[in-house]
């Protein structure tokens, strides 16, 4: 599905990250792995062990010029670029709206909104020089609705599919497509706290359940909706933002039924 195609994958030390550089290795693409953390290493490792291939970049997809940098690795180590998944993001953590400081809506827009900005600032050109070129962004479920984050997360999600949308249409007519993924509750790094706190309170099985699918996600189900999206697969695909989420973001509120 992705034979070939050379693609930066951001955040990719860990969870939805991880499960996509892994994924997209086994459909046959060339991957640059970036992550601030050395796990990133090992997310290579993997993909070569399993015959794949990968470079790892450890850098911080919030800085203009070490996003610049790992983008023009993939194309001298490549050849060149046909995809990016800006996925790296932070919560925020768990703090209320008048517990955040304006540091606090620096640091999650900085890496949440403003990384996937860079992102896009420094592929395009040569999607655009090339004729086609594929972006996928991280969304949330939070960027949609209240109640999957804080003000801040939620905001920079939200910012996330403006960017898509907008961008989509800055990117008339050039063959370019862009795309953002709004995933539910997924088992990663990033939710192990809630995951544990869920745990240590004996209440794992209530992870999940006002989710019509009646559980919480993998990482592995939201690579393969990345990975569709990365492909010429996608092709009439642009500008959307789409819900990976079990079915979580398509309902009013609703009761919980007891039994
Ligand atoms: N897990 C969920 O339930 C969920 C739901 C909706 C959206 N998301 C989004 O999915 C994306 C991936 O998160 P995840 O759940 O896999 O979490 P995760 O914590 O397992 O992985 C995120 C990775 O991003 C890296 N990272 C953080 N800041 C970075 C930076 N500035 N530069 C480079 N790398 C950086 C981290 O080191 C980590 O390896 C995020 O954008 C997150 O907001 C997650």
């Amino acid at each position: 599905m992705l034979n070939e195609k050379r693609i930066v994958i951001t955040g990719a030390g860990s969870g939805i990250g991880r499960a996509t550089s892994i994924l997209a290795a086994g459909y046959g693409a060339k991957i640059v792995c970036v992550d601030l953390n050395d796990s990133v290493n090992s997310t290579v490792e993997e993909i070569m062990h399993n015959g794949g291939t990968a470079i790892a970049v450890r850098a911080d997809a919030s800085d203009e010029t070490a996003v610049a940098d790992f983008i023009t690795q993939c194309v001298t180590h490549y050849g060149g670029i046909d995809g990016i998944y800006a996925n790296a993001g932070v919560s925020g953590g768990r703090k209320t709206l008048t517990e955040l400081t304006v540091e606090d809506w620096q640091r999650t827009l900085a890496v949440n909104t403003v990384g996937v900005f860079l992102a896009i600032k420094h592929s395009v050109p040569h999607f655009v020089n090339q004729g086609h070129g594929a972006i996928v962004c991280t969304a949330s479920v939070a960027g949609l609705r209240a109640n999957a984050g804080g003000v801040d997360y939620s905001a920079s999600k939200a910012g996330v599919i403006s960017i898509v949308q907008t961008t989509a249409y800055q990117l008339y007519g050039t063959g370019v497509r862009i795309n953002a993924i709004c995933p539910g509750l997924i088992e990663t790094g990033m939710t192990k706290p809630t995951f544990d706190l869920a745990r240590e309170r004996g209440k794992e099985d209530r992870i999940g359940q006002i989710n019509p699918a009646k559980r919480y996600g993998q990482p592995s189900e939201i690579s393969e909706a990345a990975c569709f999206l990365l492909s010429d697969r996608a092709s009439y695909v642009n500008g959307q933002a789409l819900p990976v989420d079990g079915g979580l973001s398509a309902s009013h509120p609703w009761v919980f039924p007891r039994t």
